[in-house]
């Protein structure tokens, strides 16, 4: 979904040929990458609604400036290209797409149209089946001589995946035909998952560790069928409908109504709503009656698809671009209720962002009771001014979690209250900040915040950090969950605690008395640990392993480390901070967020708290062995140097810590003074500053 502000686009009718083909242009990129996000990742970035305008604002165009269709025009591409990892299979017929009707009148336009095409009297009636839109995935189901041989995915229409292991493994798929059947048989239909199944495989999925739940059950269905690994999709609830045939080497039915009887017969699951209807009344009848009782269907359905019931007629009417002329789909319309805004709250995620979403009044959407909805972030809310104690519309559009759409302006209360954003963190109380120009606003208690936890300690025990073996996700999201680490402290208790327990961390599930006691060693290891990565152990955002060592290098203790910090934190362009932003390659920025991380009083207790539980934070030493005797120093190279660059000798002086400065001030510790110097050396022996040959440069270095 874009940011932008919403602008409302000029009617189809006011477009210039320049504008109709720039937006045609732009039109054709959206799509496209909204297709790739929904057919082969999975994962749709737009409302379905928000996809279907695009698709007919570029249908709309193109009708009034035929000249001007793209040859890669959305409207002669179905869906996307065949994801890799899978085999290719050609559809010997295509997998159409289908024309969407969002009014009764497109309906009467839809029937309108076919009359004229086949040239029917008026009174001729035409036959047409209607049966549920199912919001799941299509698939073409090849047999031969009865026997299920290969399965595919729409991929673009032409061509899909060959994912007939995984289809071998759907309880719904018959694999042999029973009774008289075609040599080959081709059936088309949709994988889905159910309701119940998909919030039950996403608790499973949630209790197994696993942090990103599907977002409704069509990706659940999606990603499910599209494994590598046929024994993940068999564990997965698939069911099929089918509903239409691909090709076929005999005629075996003169109406769909007839073939959709006989694919019952072969064995195949047939939509139990499908109903025949003679007119348009009956299929508005059709529609009503489903979208009344969408929610008890155990399945999502997102519309209802007409076919005209004679096959002959089908024959004749043929494809325009993407789409049959024989059928349509009927949308409906997102989901929507009205409801009160209780109050927004804060949730905090893994990684300290404050997202806002709405406390609501519970209602009923689609099936489903909403007391929550999306808020995305602050600034939307302003944009959309929701206040608390507005009366609110809802929207479920296929997804499980709700969005609030508007406010209704003409109810609002006059006690209304607009959303102030929090300052404190509301998990763990520290300062919430949000920097200039970013949305999102951020928790600065890191360490102590137990929204953030998992993923901290994750970091904390991770290898450039304290390398703990054995204490990867999987058993850091154990140990927190099972309360038995809330802070890095805590990580070196571990082992007295378990000792006192009634239930010993080797009883749970998936440990044993070794890998307890080898987690317990690994822990025991580290109790001694360099200053550098213990920095970087800290989480401090924008503190990495090469920041980490460059600030460990400059201050070479911990003590001294610490108090220097605190200092930053405490006097804003005080003598430390200046110390801080004038080490090489911090600027700051960084040091703004360590000063942030220092300013936290939660954040230097569970650091106070951990270096009590360690045996030693060793001094940074160089790779002399020694602390670096330039770390903190300002050098400066003059002359040439015989034996190495002048870059390499200056990356040499800021590993080891020094800020290299490009001329000669009462600041400088150093000026390295090579062959034919000239008047940066007059300047340093002016001024008193050490002078050093470059043998003297390499011997402080340990060349
Ligand atoms: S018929 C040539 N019938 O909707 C027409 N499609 O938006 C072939 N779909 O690609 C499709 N339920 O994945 C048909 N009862 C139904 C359907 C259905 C769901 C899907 C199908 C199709 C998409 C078009």
């Amino acid at each position: 979904m874009t940011n932008k502000p919403d602008r409302a686009p000029l009617p189809v009718d006011q477009l210039t040929p320049l504008e109709a083909s720039a937006e045609l242009a732009s039109l054709a990129v959206q799509i496209a990458a909204h297709d790739q996000a929904y057919y082969q990742k999975d994962q749709p970035t737009v409302s379905d609604a928000s996809y279907d305008a695009l698709r007919r604002r570029n249908a709309a165009i193109e009708a009034r400036f035929p000249e001007l269709i793209r040859p890669n025009s959305p409207s002669r591409r179905i869906g996307a290209s065949a994801a890799e990892g899978f085999g290719k299979v050609t559809h010997r017929r295509p997998m159409l797409s289908l024309d969407n009707a969002f009014s009764e009148a497109d309906l009467t336009e839809f029937i309108a149209r076919i009359r004229r095409f086949l040239g029917l009297a008026d009174s001729e009636p035409v036959g047409l089946v209607a049966e549920p839109k199912i919001d799941g995935l299509s698939i073409s189901l090849r047999y031969e001589q009865g026997h299920f041989v290969q399965g595919a995915t729409r991929g673009d229409g032409s061509e899909g995946e060959d994912v007939t292991a995984n289809l071998r493994t759907l309880k719904d798929l018959p694999q042999h035909l029973t009774g008289p059947v075609p040599r080959l048989l081709e059936v088309r239909g949709e994988v889905y998952m159910a309701r119940a199944d998909f919030f039950r495989l996403n608790e499973a999925r949630r209790e197994a560790g696993e942090k990103n739940p599907f977002a409704n059950p069509r990706n659940a269905a999606a990603g499910s069928l599209r494994q590598l690994d046929p024994s993940i999709t068999a564990s997965r609830p698939l069911s099929l409908f089918c509903y239409a045939l691909g090709d076929c080497s005999e005629v075996f039915a003169d109406r769909h109504w007839q073939l959709l009887q006989q694919l019952r017969n072969w064995g195949f699951k047939v939509n139990e709503q499908a109903k025949y209807c003679a007119n348009l009344d009956q299929l508005l009848a059709f529609y009503n009656s489903l979208a009344a009782d969408r929610a008890l269907l155990p399945y999502d359905i997102d519309g209802v698809v007409y076919k005209v019931d004679r096959l002959d007629w089908q024959e004749r009417l043929g494809q325009i671009s993407r789409s049959p002329r024989w059928a349509i789909a009927h949308k409906f319309a997102a989901e929507q209720a009205e409801t009160l805004l209780l109050d927004i709250g804060i949730s905090v995620g893994r990684t300290g962002a404050l997202t806002p979403f709405a406390i609501l009044e519970p209602v009923t959407v689609g099936g489903v009771t909403v007391s929550r909805a999306t808020l995305h972030n602050e600034d939307e809310i302003a944009r959309k001014d929701f206040r608390v104690g507005d009366r609110v519309i809802i929207q479920r559009a296929g997804d499980v979690i709700p969005q609030l759409v508007c406010s209704l302006l003409d109810k609002r209360p006059a006690d209304a209250v607009a959303f102030t954003p929090p300052q404190l963190c509301p998990v763990c109380g520290s300062l919430a900040v949000k920097p200039e120009g970013e949305a999102i606003r951020r928790c600065t208690g890191g360490l102590s915040c137990n929204a953030q936890l998992v993923e901290r300690l994750i970091h904390f025990a991770a290898r450039g950090a304290f390398d703990i073996e054995g204490l990867g996700e999987k058993n850091v999201d154990f140990l927190v969950r099972t309360d038995r680490i809330r802070a890095p402290a805590d990580i070196f208790r571990l082992e007295a605690k378990e000792a006192g327990s009634l239930l010993p961390l080797k009883t749970q599930p998936g440990w044993g008395a070794r890998s307890a006691q080898k987690l317990f060693e690994a822990i025991a290891a580290r109790r001694v640990i360099s200053l550098d990565r213990f920095i970087y152990a800290l989480g401090i955002r924008q503190v990495g392993e090469a920041t980490a060592r460059l600030l460990a290098l400059n201050y070479q203790t911990l003590s001294h480390w610490r108090a220097a910090m605190l200092e930053a934190a405490a006097e804003p362009d005080g003598e430390a901070w200046r110390q801080l932003i004038a080490i090489d390659q911090i600027g700051p920025n960084v040091a703004g967020d360590i000063c942030e991380f220092f300013a936290e009083p939660h954040n230097l207790r569970a650091m106070d708290d951990l270096i009590d539980q360690l045996e030693q934070v060793e001094d940074f030493l160089s790779a002399t062995g020694t602390p670096s005797p330039l770390a903190g120093k300002t050098v400066v190279f003059t002359g040439t140097l015989q034996s190495l660059s002048r870059d390499e000798a200056k990356a040499q002086a800021r590993t080891l810590g020094a800020k290299v400065a490009g001329s000669v001030s009462a600041k400088t510790n150093y000026l390295i003074a090579g062959a034919e110097a000239g008047s940066k050396l007059t300047k340093a022996r002016e001024l008193g500053v050490t002078i050093l040959s470059e043998e003297a440069w390499l011997a402080l270095v340990g060349k």
